[in-house]
């Protein structure tokens, strides 16, 4: 379980993070927030990208700040803007990378890239560069390519804000069916609903934590106040 323990964090000596202690347990958790109240800070908290200035994240016996790498392979991380994650030259290779950590050997890893490919509906574009897909697609590729890695949880830092409904929909339905914890970020409040716990960040504070459709009720009111 990953575990927050006064967690602050200074940007040039600007408090972004200011005492954060969470234990994240449930499946399916949501975070949602002001623009620049801390989220992606907090998001890049949870797999090391950012290490606290005070306090610890820990995953199991694991320290993100001694423990990056480790956390790094069992904490995916997908970006809102998917085309930060598309590096390699074809669509299919995107997925391959990601599949050789586990060292899974030439025609195990081949079959993995065609199972992930089929299942996101990138099959027929297994040739292409991947900054040609849409950005849905792109979205779909960046996921299928975090998830090759088999992370055992997965934080998404607004993964659908550059996307359509429908594609929006889409990478919601995947994320749905994932059997790994999902930590999302997000603005799209009326997807939360049926997830299991929603927190609400205000100025580095978890100002609210429960259930999402209080959650959303709380952020509403907030925001009607300023
Ligand atoms: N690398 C950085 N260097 C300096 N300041 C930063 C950096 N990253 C974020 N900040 C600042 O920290 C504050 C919180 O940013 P953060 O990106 O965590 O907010 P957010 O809640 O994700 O916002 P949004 O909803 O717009 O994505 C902002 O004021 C931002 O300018
Ligand atoms: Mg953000």
């Amino acid at each position: 379980m990953l575990r927050l323990e006064g967690v602050s964090h200074s940007y040039d000596a600007r408090p972004v993070l200011r005492g954060i202690t969470l234990d994240l347990a449930e499946h399916r958790i949501g975070v949602i927030g002001a623009n620049g109240s801390g989220k992606s800070t907090l998001a890049r908290t949870l797999n090391g990208l950012v290490v606290p200035d005070e306090g610890r994240v820990t995953l199991g016996e694991w320290d993100t700040r001694r423990h990056a790498r480790h956390i790094r392979r069992r904490v995916g991380f997908v970006f809102s803007d998917a085309a930060n994650q598309i590096i390699m030259p074809t669509v299919a290779e995107d997925v391959e990378i990601g599949l050789r950590a586990l060292r899974l050997g030439r025609e195990e890893t081949a079959r993995r890239v065609d199972t992930l490919l089929e299942r996101y509906g990138l099959d027929g574009h297994r040739d292409h560069p991947g900054h040609l897909l849409s950005g849905g697609q792109k979205q779909l590729l960046a996921l299928a390519a975090v998830l090759a890695t088999e992370p055992e949880i997965l934080v998404c830092d607004e993964p659908t804000t550059l996307l359509d409904l429908r594609n929006t929909r889409m990478v919601h339905r995947v994320l749905d069916t994932l059997e790994q914890q999902v930590v999302l970020f997000t603005h799209d409040l009326d997807l939360l609903d049926a997830f299991d716990r929603v927190l609400v960040v205000d100025d580095g504070r978890i100002v609210f934590d429960g259930l999402p459709a209080d959650a959303v009720d709380h952020y509403v009111k907030l925001m009607d106040d300023r």
